[in-house]
């Protein structure tokens, strides 16, 4: 696999102007930015100036067509005007940030609406956050401690759940974390049934997952292995936790588990319901929202609920609602164009890479020609699939940096020929057949 060497080309004006920001930033700014993974972007941490749609633009004034999409949360592509004039009109009624107001109510409203597992929604800021909220419900509920998690789920950066991220480590995902914090959870593989019922017993608080791996590498559940799930919680009477946090409005406005029409007493989702703002949410029946929905638990944080980020998702869940039969197969269709032309161009060019798909959300590894689900992750060669995005954003595509595009409602025919393009130039330089 080729890799780009800096000496090979002259350096874009926006790489320049990259490195430049990140020079100053990096002397003031933890890491250069706000979130460690954005500052290991290749070739250097693109620095936005403005976006619009499924485009941004950096500070160099070159264009880019968006697949990172704020990480998730932008279905609607940035700057959507609905959403916009929603969180306008809030201004204009002041800051009322940790007030009662009517909003609360329509979002819940929308909510039970559209996600199957729910009745009743508690909301918080970030999804991090709303997954700590639904363990301390289910422990509430049921009066245990014990949680499963998988293997390659991610659920957030708290010490209680951010463990067994990565292949090969059971163990806290980073430095710092208090090991301790995560002693009552029990990792599983990701789509073993046996495994689980082999551990699972009337001890366990929760069981949380990804419906669908979309962080592990977009891979739907193995047939059968959600219905077993629900199923044998059910039996143990253990809660079962979906962390739909970006499978919630990008599926589809009933989520996954709409999907494979399995529904969990709880949900967790953010990302796309706020279209960009921070917000995040706890769906469940009443039943399996008691515990907080009766006020026997308590449920704090200053900015649960702020009417901004409201505003934002009752107009964002409003336009999924009314526009689902458009966006929705457009995104589907737009996905498959991708994920065959990727494939392909990869396949006759000799170029190990594998492309697994979830909907609007697109997986490119390299240095393997196929997976099939979390097993197969010790194989990936994530340096490879890092150079592979940089490759892609120097012509003009940009992608999370582990190798996942999300599409949006916004990306046009053109947006996917020009990616398309883009596609095909990385992969005749990966596979070394151009300079
Ligand atoms: C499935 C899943 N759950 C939870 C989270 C945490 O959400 P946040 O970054 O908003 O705290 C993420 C973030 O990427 C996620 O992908």
């Amino acid at each position: 696999m080729n890799i780009r060497n800096e000496l090979t080309m002259a350096e874009p004006a926006f790489v320049t102007a990259a490195r430049e920001h990140r020079a100053r930033a990096l002397k003031t700014v933890a890491f250069g930015c706000s979130s460690t993974p954005r500052g290991r972007q290749l070739p250097a941490p693109l620095v936005v100036a403005r976006a619009e749609g499924a485009h941004l633009w950096d500070i160099s004034g070159a264009r880019f067509i968006d697949y990172a999409l704020g990480y998730g949360p932008l279905i609607l592509g940035h700057s959507p005007q609905g959403v916009i004039g929603a969180v306008k009109s809030s201004l204009d009624l002041g800051l009322r940030t940790a007030t009662i107001h009517q909003g609360e109510a329509e979002l819940g409203e929308l909510i039970a609406q559209t996600l199957p597992s729910a009745e009743v929604s508690a909301f918080a800021s970030s999804g991090s956050e709303a997954i700590q909220l639904a363990l301390r419900i289910a422990r509430a509920a049921t009066g245990r401690t014990r949680i499963v998690k998988f293997r390659g789920n991610y659920h957030g950066w708290f010490d209680s759940i951010q463990i067994a991220g990565m292949p090969g480590n059971d163990g806290p995902d980073t430095l710092g974390q208090d090991p301790a914090a995560a002693a009552s959870v029990t990792v599983l593989d990701w789509g073993d049934l046996d495994q689980l019922r082999a551990v699972l017993d009337d001890t366990f608080a929760a069981v949380i997952l990804e419906p669908v791996a979309i962080n592990g590498g977009c891979f739907m559940p193995p047939a059968g292995y959600l219905e077993g799930l629900r199923d044998l919680t059910r039996e143990k009477g253990v809660v079962l936790i979906f962390d739909e946090v970006i499978s919630g409005y990008r599926l589809g406005t009933g989520g996954a588990q709409a999907l494979v029409g399995v529904t969990p007493d709880l949900s967790v989702i953010g990302k796309a319901m706020g279209a960009g703002f921070p917000i995040s949410a706890v769906a469940g029946s009443r039943a399996a929202m008691e515990p907080v929905a009766s006020g026997r638990m308590l449920h704090r944080g200053t900015f649960n609920g702020n009417p901004v980020s409201v505003a934002a998702s009752v107009a964002c869940i409003r336009e999924l609602i009314a526009r689902e039969d458009e966006i929705f197969p457009r995104m589907e269709a737009q996905g498959a164009d991708l994920e065959s032309h990727i494939r392909e161009t990869a396949r006759e060019a000799g170029l190990p890479l594998s492309v697994a798909r979830t909907g609007s959300a697109l997986q490119i590894f390299l240095g393997i020609d196929q997976v099939s689900g979390l097993g197969d992750l010790p194989r990936i060669d994530r340096a490879a699939t890092a150079a592979f995005c940089g490759e892609l954003l120097l012509a003009g595509v940009q992608t999370i940096a582990r190798g996942l595009l999300y599409l949006s409602a916004t990306h046009s025919d053109e947006d996917i020929a020009l990616t398309k393009a883009a596609v095909t130039r990385a992969i005749a330089f990966a596979s070394g057949r151009s300079a």
